[in-house]
């Protein structure tokens, strides 16, 4: 039997007793009983109560491609492709094993990650239904110096999406990370399709705490938040707002770089007049917000020095 197919039917988090999922799944109580045991694997805890039947500990809202295409306005629908897959070991992974490309902007989310990715190798905890992944693909003319900015361009498309549910409340921490009360919400992973030095193919993911619960912190080795502690939004209407979001900003950026974004960036400065290091480099003093290109502006005691967004690590640091 199709696991999904039963998710589905329980994703409301009422009660269904076993007959009535056996009916309109097609199949006995018996492997209904069974499937449901096997839903242990997406993470997902079943309660069983004799005479009511089962139901999922939380509900979820399924990811609806329709729901989120039908929430666009057409000039950005047109423009896009979008697929939902329920597992897949990374949504970044798929888009950059692809070698064809379908609509201008590529969409990819999944319900689930097996192999999620974050930036500099780390793991991205990725449960069923909890949370969103969502990978996009795009061209991208110019030299390298065209990609300049184009990750703190995407954290601030979804800080600016995020905050308008959440009361202005987030903040970005340079280069991407979007911030809530000093624990991480979101985070940004751009890659590279391909090899090429005048037209990218860009693969960039954003991955997004929307409604997980402790039970599902395995092992994340820094403090983080859930979208649902500070807005009471769907996940289909965020997916959609983001995308376009995305679509708009992107525009922006291919024509005309970061420096149109600096202002915007700066005002959600996570580090903003604190102390900061690059980890493993020596390097520190006060954090003076982001230059044209998204560089970071460190005021040093032996003056003012700029940190180019690579694999570099910057902390908040005591002066
Ligand atoms: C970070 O370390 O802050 C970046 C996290 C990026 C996670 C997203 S989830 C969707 C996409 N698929 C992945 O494997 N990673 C990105």
């Amino acid at each position: 039997m199709d696991s999904i197919s039963l998710i589905s039917m329980l994703a409301d988090g009422q009660f269904h007793s076993g007959s009535e999922l056996g009916a309109a799944l097609g199949v006995s109580r018996t492997a209904v009983w069974k499937a449901l045991s096997g839903l242990a694997e997406y993470g997902l805890e079943i309660e069983a109560v004799k005479g009511r039947g089962y139901r999922l500990s939380r509900s979820i809202e399924l990811l609806d491609r329709d729901d989120i295409l039908h929430q666009m306005s057409s000039s950005v629908r047109d423009r896009m492709s979008l697929s939902i897959l329920p597992v897949i070991d990374s949504t970044n992974s798929e888009l950059m094993r692809l070698d064809r490309s379908e609509g201008e902007f590529e969409i990819l989310l999944a319900e689930m990650q097996t192999g999620g990715r974050g930036r500099r190798g780390r793991e991205w905890v990725s449960p069923f239904g909890r949370n969103v992944y969502l990978s996009m693909r795009f061209d991208l003319s110019g030299g390298p110096e065209s990609l300049a900015g184009l990750s703190l361009v995407v954290g601030l498309s979804l800080a600016s999406v995020l905050n308008c549910h959440a009361r202005g409340q987030l903040r970005l921490k340079w280069p991407n990370d979007v911030m809530v009360e000093g624990r991480k919400l979101a985070g940004v992973l751009v890659e590279l399709r391909g090899e090429a030095t005048t037209a990218w193919s860009v693969v960039l993911g954003v991955g997004l705490n929307f409604d997980m619960g402790v039970e599902q912190d395995t092992g994340i080795d820094q403090p983080w938040a859930s979208l649902s502690e500070f807005a009471a939004v769907g996940r289909n209407q965020l997916v959609s707002e983001l995308a376009s979001q995305l679509v708009h900003d992107l525009d922006v950026f291919r024509e005309k770089g970061f420096s149109c974004f600096q202002d915007r960036w700066n005002q959600l400065d996570f580090f903003k007049g604190r102390h900061v290091g690059v980890v493993g480099q020596g390097l520190s003093g006060l954090s003076a917000g982001v230059d044209v290109k998204g560089n970071l502006i460190i005021d040093t005691a032996s003056g003012r020095q700029s940190v180019n967004a690579g694999e570099v690590s910057v902390r908040a640091r005591n002066p």
